[in-house]
């Protein structure tokens, strides 16, 4: 494993390297114009003590908030309790009032509702009792995103691949942190040879009540995207539609997304946006993502005022030309799609937008990568690779040894930890590992 090293990398005119206890170098000059840091979220009160008893057996599988913007949040639960109640709890300055007591029908496919008329930039918890309102599931905290104009210091998080490892360590550490929100890359469940909803609803309810995971959706609202295994090995809309109808069912029981298309963005006011696309299902034609998604990401990204604009990318676009990776897989990734991949990136550099960075998983190692080597459209672009949170650690990091393109690379399980701060411009990433332990991290400039 690498020695910890925190290093100041600047989106062009090179890289600078800070240690974690010398003073950085290539730093801007001080001077009038100099960035005022964005002030930090404010503090939240002690955790919401439920009434009532935790029910384990009812309610394994906890629950789960997702895709929450200033005013809503989509709220799911897997029960086979059939009549549920819903109380929803907002923080005050001296601690938890009641916001709204909502019935909600469970069953086989669980419960899914979408919230609204909430507070910006507000503590929450939520949680479902049983009918005879003394049992209880595990509540979940979250907070509502930044309305638009608001800016401060977003923290959140990100992993991928999960599979084996149970209990995924890495994301009860996580949940310790109370992010603002959490992104799950891909690759959440392995449901390789299910075929029907039954099947996936297995894999499912097995990764929801695994302890790293739940700890998790006890602690903040998730932001989810999906990869191949959620549906099955490198699978493709053309051959395997059929399974996929069933899979997407399961995956938007388990894991709540707001609005139709998987690809969507979820803005926190002018600090950060996320991309999220779907880099698995319109592949179609010859096509990586549909000519939908890719206008749509176009034009988002022209039209947004966030400080930081995230793309949340399943597999990476990171071109791995001339490293022992080469041409490893790449019909299954950006790089297999040279025309499309070249159009969005051409598009973020020829239209200067600023801010960009792209998060990925899929690959089984932590990495920070340039997504071009010099001279391509992805240049002055960062890519971070997080996860795997428990599948397999991939052993061909150990041959990315340029530090150039690859300031960080190592074979660990992990979540990454950002601190984007829209004052400084700075992205601050941190590789978490099992044991909560900082593996590498970096600072980006971007
Ligand atoms: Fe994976």
């Amino acid at each position: 494993m690498p020695l910890t090293r925190r290093r100041l990398l600047q989106s062009s005119a090179g890289l600078a390297l800070l240690s974690s206890c010398g003073a950085p170098t290539g730093t801007p000059d001080s001077g009038p114009d100099e960035p005022v840091p964005s002030p930090a979220r404010s503090p939240e009160p002690s955790p919401w003590s439920a009434p009532g008893t935790l029910d384990d057996v009812a309610f394994d599988r906890g629950m789960q908030v997702g895709d929450v913007g200033p005013s809503g949040a989509m709220i799911s639960i897997r029960t086979a309790e059939p009549a549920l109640t819903l109380v929803l709890m907002r923080e005050e300055a001296d601690g938890w009032i009641e916001v709204s007591r909502t019935p909600v029908t469970g069953g086989d496919g669980g419960a899914q509702l979408a919230l609204d008329g909430l507070e910006p930039d507000t503590a929450y918890t939520a949680c479902f009792y049983a009918p005879d309102d003394t049992r209880r599931c595990a509540p979940s905290r979250f907070r509502t995103a930044l309305e638009e104009g608001a800016a401060r210091i977003v923290t959140f998080g990100a992993s991928s691949c999960f599979g084996g490892n149970r209990p995924w360590p890495t994301l009860s550490f996580a949940a310790a942190e109370q992010l603002d929100f959490f992104v799950l890359l891909g690759d959440t469940v392995y449901a390789d040879g299910a075929e029907t909803v039954a099947d996936y609803r297995v894999f499912w309810d097995e990764a929801l009540s695994t302890g790293g995971l739940r700890a998790l959706c006890s602690s903040t609202s998730l932001v989810a995207t999906w990869d191949d295994h959620e549906v099955g090995n490198d699978w493709s809309p053309e051959t395997d539609a059929v399974i996929a109808v069933a899979a997407l069912q399961a995956f938007r029981e388990a894991l709540p997304i707001a609005g139709e298309p998987i690809w969507r963005a979820l803005r926190w006011g002018d600090a950060v946006e996320l991309f999220v696309l779907d880099c698995r299902g319109e592949r179609r034609d010859g096509d990586y993502v549909s000519p939908e998604q890719m206008a749509w990401l176009q034009d988002a990204l022209a039209a947004s005022p966030a400080r930081f604009k995230i793309i949340v990318n399943s597999v990476p676009i990171t071109h791995f030309a001339g490293t022992a990776l080469s041409d490893y897989f790449d019909d299954q990734r950006w790089q297999g799609f040279p025309a499309q991949r070249e159009e969005i990136l051409a598009f973020i550099r020829d239209q200067e937008i600023g801010g960009v960075v792209w998060l990925a998983g899929d690959f089984h190692f932590g990495l920070l990568a340039r997504v071009d080597p010099a001279g391509g459209a992805g240049e002055d672009a960062w890519e971070v690779l997080a996860g795997p949170g428990g599948s397999f650690l991939n052993p061909i990091v150990e041959l990315l040894d340029d530090t150039d393109r690859f300031p960080v690379a190592f074979g660990a399980f992990n979540y990454v930890r950002f601190s984007a701060d829209p004052g400084t411009g700075t992205l601050s990433v941190a590789w978490i590992g099992d044991d909560g332990a900082i593996i590498d991290e970096a600072v980006l400039e971007v």
